[in-house]
């Protein structure tokens, strides 16, 4: 028995050690950790449970049969963070330098199947070289089911993919159906083709960062939702995000305790400057609201013209969408639309009420938005805020204009409590650009068009540059005074936790994509 039970301590510590130490070496060289210290990192100290130690590859070709490692190259397994359970993979770049065969396809496959079958995130930590070379499209169908259960999975439970090495060719779409994808700068990189096959292709030099490293995607494609400094940074960030979700589509988010008593925030009151023309950071009215210090933005550095990231409300996991004055005074474009919109599905897949803060001169106009198709892409927002079914909640800080009132979450599209400070302009557009085309013949014929149009921007603004025209309808539920809104949240919130809407029954909608 001795002898056996040694046999199978020394398969377990050569698993463990993967592609050998001079790999291990050669991975810390640059600056990355390995699989299953990624992990030791990850999950709560102690909880980690490994499945599939001792799976091998079958390919005999190319002298295969003589490099046979245990574990195959992904390490996988579960454990907890904050104590809850969580599947996860890790490849490991030490094993033929990640690169996915038939069998760590199967090792990848079967924890996502556990994963769905109890309901509970799935976390890919990738670095790879992609599609094991020697067994040709045995290893692509592996991707292909992977990919298959990615989508199984999306709105079932939540799926986060680190990408934390090389990441090319079909390795990418397995991160793009999860939900979120963080990336660590300058040691990961994500394109469908490296630059050697640009430059045959388009004649375009460029490298491999600057194609697809954690800055481009981050800033240009908008692809990662996160990044990090390194290997540990990035770990500490799925931690966190993990702590604002649930585990699944029929669960809720954990709270947080949090004390409640600090509901007035005078500081809410004099952030909204006096000319409405004048920029201000969204951010601190964020800040302004939420439980101290538990804003967790996402995509911060991609279509920067509006916020969103996850906040605690009274300890309650919220969704924040915000538009943002100091980047092209809030407008919503293409990028700002889709980043939006996608962020309103993930909170409605998974029960996280949505906050809606507005201050939106309208959709940003011209030639590039219009033929990049401004319109479908708008229209992804509205779609995804009306059909979300979480509590809704709107705040209107100042502009609300024209169509972008309508689809930031107003009254008619759903939404639960539309609250607005006496700052807040509702109208079909600003009262210059109003007055110009409404009494444009008044003007042009006037003695003094000058002062006649500013007369009328006047009398327009008096008119319309106010909240209460739409609170007399009802389109406002409340005027409510700055540093009251965290009160009116919170209770708002409480009063919605039980929410139930129905929506028609049919297969699936058909989202503007
Ligand atoms: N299949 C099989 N083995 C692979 C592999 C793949 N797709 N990618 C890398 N490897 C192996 C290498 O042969 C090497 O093995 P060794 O340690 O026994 O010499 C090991 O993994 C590390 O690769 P190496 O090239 O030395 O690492 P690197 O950091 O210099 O480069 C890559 C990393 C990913 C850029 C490079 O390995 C590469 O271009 N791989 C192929 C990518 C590809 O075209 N994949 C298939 C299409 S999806």
């Amino acid at each position: 028995m001795e002898d056996k039970k040694r046999t199978l301590k020394d398969k377990l510590a050569k698993s463990r050690l993967g592609g050998g130490q001079e790999r291990i070496d050669k991975q810390h060289a640059k600056g990355k950790l390995t699989a299953w210290e990624r992990i030791h990192f990850l999950l709560d100290e102690g909880s980690f449970e490994e499945m599939g130690a001792l799976v091998t590859h079958r390919t005999k070709d190319f002298g295969m049969d003589k490099q046979v490692i245990l574990g195959d190259g992904v390490v996988t397994g579960y454990g907890t963070i904050h104590g809850r359970q969580v599947c996860v993979y890790a490849q490991d770049f030490t094993v033929f330098g990640g690169a996915l065969s038939e069998t760590h396809a199967e090792k990848i496959c079967k924890i996502m199947d556990m994963a769905l079958k109890i309901g509970v995130p799935v976390i890919g930590l990738n670095d790879s070289g992609g599609a094991r070379i020697q067994e040709g499209v045995r290893s692509l169908g592996g991707y292909a089911d992977i990919f298959y259960r990615n989508v199984m999975a999306s709105g079932v439970i939540p799926q986060i993919s680190a990408v934390m090495g090389p990441c090319a060719g079909g390795a990418v779409y397995s991160p793009a159906m999860t939900d979120f994808i963080l990336m660590v700068e300058n040691s990961s990189y994500m394109f469908v083709t490296g630059p050697n096959v640009v430059k045959t292709v388009t004649n375009e030099e460029v490298t491999s960062e600057e194609l697809g490293g954690a800055q481009t995607h981050a800033t240009k494609s908008g692809v990662t939702h996160l990044t990090a400094g390194n290997d540990i940074q990035c770990i500490d960030q799925i931690r966190k995000l993990i702590g604002y979700i649930p585990q699944n589509c029929e669960d809720k988010p954990q709270d947080m305790p949090c004390e409640l008593n600090d509901e007035i925030r005078e500081v809410l009151e004099g952030i909204i400057p006096d000319n409405s023309n004048q920029p201000y950071d969204m951010r601190q009215v964020i800040d302004g609201i939420i439980d101290t210090g538990t804003f967790f933005e996402i995509q911060k550095d991609y279509a920067q013209n509006i916020v969103v990231g996850f906040a605690r409300m009274g300890g309650k996991s919220i969704g924040i969408v915000a538009n943002q004055p100091i980047c092209l005074a809030g407008v919503l474009d293409v990028d700002s639309s889709k980043k939006a919109a996608r962020f309103t599905r993930f909170c409605d897949c998974f029960n996280i009420p949505l906050l809606v803060l507005v201050d939106v001169p309208g959709f940003l106009p011209g030639t590039d938005q219009e033929w990049n198709g401004i319109i479908t892409n708008g229209a992804k927002l509205l779609y995804a805020l009306s059909e979300a079914t979480v509590p809704k909640v709107t705040v209107i800080t100042r502009k609300a204009y024209g169509g972008a009132y309508d689809v930031m979450n107003s009254k008619h599209i759903g939404a639960d409590f539309n609250y607005a400070w006496p700052s807040a302009e509702i109208a079909v557009m600003g009262a210059k650009g109003a007055s110009e085309i409404i009494f444009r013949k008044e003007i042009v014929s006037s003695d003094d068009p000058e002062a006649k149009l500013a007369e009328k921007v006047a009398d327009y603004a008096k008119k319309f540059a106010n909240p209460y025209s739409a609170a007399e309808r009802g389109f406002v539920d409340e005027v409510i005074l700055p540093k009251d809104t965290r009160r009116k949240l919170i209770k708002a919130y409480t009063l919605l936790q039980d929410k139930v809407v129905n929506l028609p029954k049919k297969k699936h909608g058909n989202i503007p994509l």
